[in-house]
């Protein structure tokens, strides 16, 4: 099997890259990013692969070759995207922009050469739902375009109708997977992503800053587990034209996270709550909880999320200390 992965450099696509360049039927891997949110640190164990192919270019360049490289595999994982709330509330053109047009792009490309894509959305499309537990087909609950962290969600949405209209008219073997808080070695807290943000203050016994009062809940899912659910898909026929949460089930408040990341971490990092309107916009919207039911995916690849959340912040804490020595 050949595959393209674009965002591939991005933290979950080099996981992904590792792992499919490990599987025995692997002919090669091409990843196609522009480095906007990714590094090629996240691709350092795997960089001298004589099957990988790296090429750094933005998907939404004309310039870019697209149809060659598709031409050349057999299956696309499509995780490029503008991603993180922070970046998104601060350039919400630059996320829409990138996220539909980059999705249009390939999937375009992927009828073309009929190819397999797996399109990555999110959790974030079930918006300001109160259900306890979010699942595939439940009606989506968007906020106000005044409010942009909400462009993101949008966009993704967007993505999913596209894949899922062009499985219905041009048979494509699309799939739609929606993630739910994806975590793990190599993530950055750079663009808002709590787990390694909370982590790196702790090392450092600096405050670790909760927005709002932190009683927003969210579900952890270790990458590893995530990029399980990726490989199993691949060649799975019956998830043609379909959506599935992958996440983890235990939840946990966002305050109850920053104390356990201060107690697996032995840190003297004291709490500090900040107002959502100074750490994102006046206004912010958040969800008060989010969580998946897996059912669906666990029938179809008995897959659930097997890595603690413990193992997840000892994994991002070992992730984080080569960095810092690495940068010393
Ligand atoms: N990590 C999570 O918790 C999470 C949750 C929900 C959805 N997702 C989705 O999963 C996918 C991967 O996310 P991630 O967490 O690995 O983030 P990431 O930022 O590490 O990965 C995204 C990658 O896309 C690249 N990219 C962005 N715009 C591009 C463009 N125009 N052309 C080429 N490359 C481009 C970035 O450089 C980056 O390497 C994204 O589609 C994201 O929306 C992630």
């Amino acid at each position: 099997m050949r595959y393209l992965i674009t965002g591939g450099a991005g933290f979950i696509g080099g996981h992904l890259a590792e792992k499919l360049l490990e599987q025995e039927n692997c002919e090669k891997v091409i990843i196609i990013d522009n480095l906007s949110t990714g590094s090629l640190d996240n691709l350092k164990a795997i960089e001298n692969h004589p099957k990988l192919q790296v090429v750094i270019a933005d998907l939404t360049d004309n310039d870019l070759n697209l149809a060659q490289y598709v031409s050349e595999i057999d299956c696309i994982y499509h995780l490029a995207a503008a991603v993180g709330v922070e970046l998104v509330v601060k350039e919400p053109g630059h996320t829409i922009y990138t996220n539909v047009h980059g999705t249009e792009r390939i999937l375009d490309e992927a009828v073309k050469f009929n190819k397999r894509i797996i399109v990555a959305s999110t959790s974030e499309v079930y918006g300001k739902s109160d259900r306890a537990y979010f699942s595939e087909t439940d009606d989506l609950l968007i906020g106000c375009p005044t409010h942009s962290r909400w462009s993101y969600a949008c966009s993704k949405l967007l993505d999913e109708f596209y894949a899922l209209a062009y499985y219905k008219s041009h048979n494509l073997a699309a799939t739609v997977v929606r993630f739910f808080n994806t975590v793990g070695p190599r993530q950055t807290g750079q663009y808002g992503m709590v787990i390694p943000r909370f982590v790196e203050a702790a090392l450092q016994n600096k405050a670790i800053r909760v927005y709002g009062d932190g009683s927003q809940s969210r579900c952890f899912c270790h990458v590893f587990d995530t990029v399980r659910a990726l490989l199993a898909l691949a060649d799975k026929q019956e998830s043609f034209g379909q959506i599935y949460n992958i996440g983890s089930q235990r939840q946990i408040s966002i305050l109850e996270l920053a104390k356990l990341i201060i107690q697996e971490l032995n840190s003297d990092s004291e709490i500090n709550l900040i107002p959502y309107e100074e750490a994102y916009e006046s206004g912010f919207e958040d969800m008060m909880h989010r969580a998946p039911n897996v059912s669906k995916i666990n029938k179809l690849i008995n897959w659930q999320a097997e890595n603690s959340l413990e193992k997840i912040i000892h994994d991002v804490k070992e992730s984080c200390l080569k960095k810092i020595s690495k940068d010393k």
